[in-house]
């Protein structure tokens, strides 16, 4: 059954004041179910941006979005019941241990397993002994682990990650990396990963720089410039 994302002919701008901020124009893009994706470049050049329309969280200036699901070609807000986004910044909520914060965005579904589904996956991310800490509690690594199980925990289709290892040690990053592309290939999900980290891109199939409004596909490890 296939289940991507397809954007076509994207523009992005912003209008502040008298002034137009134009990101990127005419952008084209692919991205399935399954296969995991790294989007890097300069700060400013509208990463952010791109994944908050990717993820049909935020709607271009023009150009069609769709999400396909089997026999069915929706628009992109569709997809915001079939994914999970990873802040840089976690938001996770202060007053909530982890297992809560895990475990919320089930509740809110109505789901009578949320805790024992939100352990589940907290154990996955080696969390297990820290079930009942609050955020403040914890370290950035740590809070950076709830929030994965946070995003995973409804076994989305595709998730989407802003700078996840942006905070962190190169260990944490690495264990961050590893838990993100392990449970995300067990679980069937598309992964795309907003990044500045070498190491981090490097791990995606496919990878993809933004720059001055450009989109390019680049091979991965050659980094030889594909279509641009
Ligand atoms: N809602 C908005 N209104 C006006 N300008 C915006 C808005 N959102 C983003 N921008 C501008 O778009 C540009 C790209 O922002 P974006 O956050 O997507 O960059 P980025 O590539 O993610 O950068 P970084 O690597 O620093 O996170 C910035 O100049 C930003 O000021
Ligand atoms: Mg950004």
């Amino acid at each position: 059954m296939p289940c991507y994302i397809e954007l076509k002919n994207i523009s992005q701008s912003f209008q502040t004041n008298d002034t137009k901020v134009t990101l990127f124009e005419d952008l084209n893009l692919t991205m399935s179910r399954g296969k995991s994706y790294a989007i890097t470049g300069p700060s400013g050049a509208g990463k952010s941006s791109l994944l908050m329309l990717i993820s049909g969280l935020e709607q271009a200036t023009s150009g069609i979005g769709s999400y396909v699901n089997g026999e069915q070609k929706q628009s992109l807000s569709e997809l915001r019941s079939d994914i999970g986004f990873i802040f840089q910044q976690f938001h996770l909520l202060p007053e909530l241990t982890a297992l809560n914060n895990v475990a919320l965005p089930l509740k809110l579904r109505g789901d009578k397993t949320a805790l024992a589904k939100a352990k589940h996956w907290l154990e996955k991310v080696g969390l297990q002994h820290r079930l009942d800490h609050k955020p403040s509690e914890l370290s950035g690594g740590e809070q950076q682990r709830v929030a994965i199980a946070r995003a995973l925990v409804f076994e989305p289709k595709f998730i989407f990650a802003d700078e996840p290892t942006g905070n962190l040690d190169q260990n944490s990053a690495n264990e961050i990396a590893d838990i993100l592309f392990t449970c995300c290939q067990e679980n069937n999900a598309g992964l795309v990963v907003v990044t500045h980290s070498e190491a981090l891109a490097e791990r995606a199939q496919h990878r993809f720089s933004l720059a001055e409004g450009q989109l390019c596909l680049q091979e991965n490890k050659l980094l030889k410039v594909a279509s641009c």
